[in-house]
């Protein structure tokens, strides 16, 4: 694949890289401050953190604790004020845009608490897109695959205007593991379902995420998503106060 190749030859020339294939997310003293019209907000405030491949790390804390914001630090959506952020080896923090959307398209997927499917596009093309922008030539196939995977063949078809809320859910699932992420986000990703549909999107996200040997960082205030995770990280005013 010519993208590793070129990041693998970048970053033999970086004096940073420690060669971590043993680590998938690693926070070094992460700080983000925004601009709001109030002045200036301490975000993030100093984030250690190391997640080894394969793990399965539940982020919980209160409301404006800073949750969403480090996932999209750890996804190269947001950058940090200072610290440095590395995902499979890779300082995120020194790439480029282009180079940190190729990162992002190939190695990251990501499921947003409120879907963020497109609602002009069918199930099918939702999930082809981001495999269409990741250059793959069967990305229709694949994206057919990826939603028969989540138990919706027979959607395929659908605005997501003509889904229920965990159909929608699990296409948001297909289209983020349509990549084979090394690395999966999601934010809340039951936050929206009922108790029953819930748990059907968890031991469908905890079963892609075996089959694809993913590491999973999942935000969560439900205590049932929570308890499957063996790691929980907890944030407290954009700190990490229990992991
Ligand atoms: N673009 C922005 N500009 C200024 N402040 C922001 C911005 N985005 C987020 N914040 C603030 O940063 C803090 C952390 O927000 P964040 O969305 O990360 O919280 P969270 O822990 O995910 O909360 P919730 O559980 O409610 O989703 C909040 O106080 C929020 O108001
Ligand atoms: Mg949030």
């Amino acid at each position: 694949m010519s993208l590793r190749v070129r990041d693998e030859g970048r970053r033999k020339g970086m004096a940073t890289s420690s060669g971590d294939d043993a680590v998938m997310i690693r926070l070094s003293d992460v700080h983000l401050k925004l601009a709001s019209a109030a002045g200036e907000v301490n975000i993030l405030r100093g984030l250690n953190l190391n997640v080894a491949p394969g793990e399965r790390v539940g982020v919980a804390g209160p409301s404006g604790s800073g949750k969403s914001t480090m996932m999209m630090v750890v996804a190269g959506l947001e950058r940090p004020s200072s610290g440095q952020v590395q995902v499979a080896g890779e300082d995120l923090t020194a790439l480029g845009e282009d180079a940190l959307a190729r990162f992002r398209r190939a190695r990251i997927g990501i499921v947003f608490q409120a879907f963020h499917l497109i609602p002009t596009m069918t199930a099918l093309e939702n999930v082809a897109v981001p495999l269409e922008f990741a250059g793959r030539e069967d990305a229709f196939d694949r994206a057919a695959g990826s939603l028969a995977a989540v138990g919706l063949a027979h959607r395929l078809t659908h605005y997501p205007g003509q889904l229920s809320g965990g159909e929608q859910q699990r296409v948001a699932l297909a289209r983020a593991f349509a990549v084979q992420p090394s690395l999966l986000l999601a934010d809340e990703p039951t936050g929206n379902l009922d108790g029953e549909t819930g748990r059907q999107v968890i031991d469908l996200m905890f079963d892609l995420a075996d089959r694809h040997s993913s590491t999973l960082m999942l935000i969560t205030h439900d205590p049932a998503l929570a308890g499957r995770c063996r790691r929980l990280v907890r944030l407290v005013d954009g700190r990490i106060l229990g992991d």
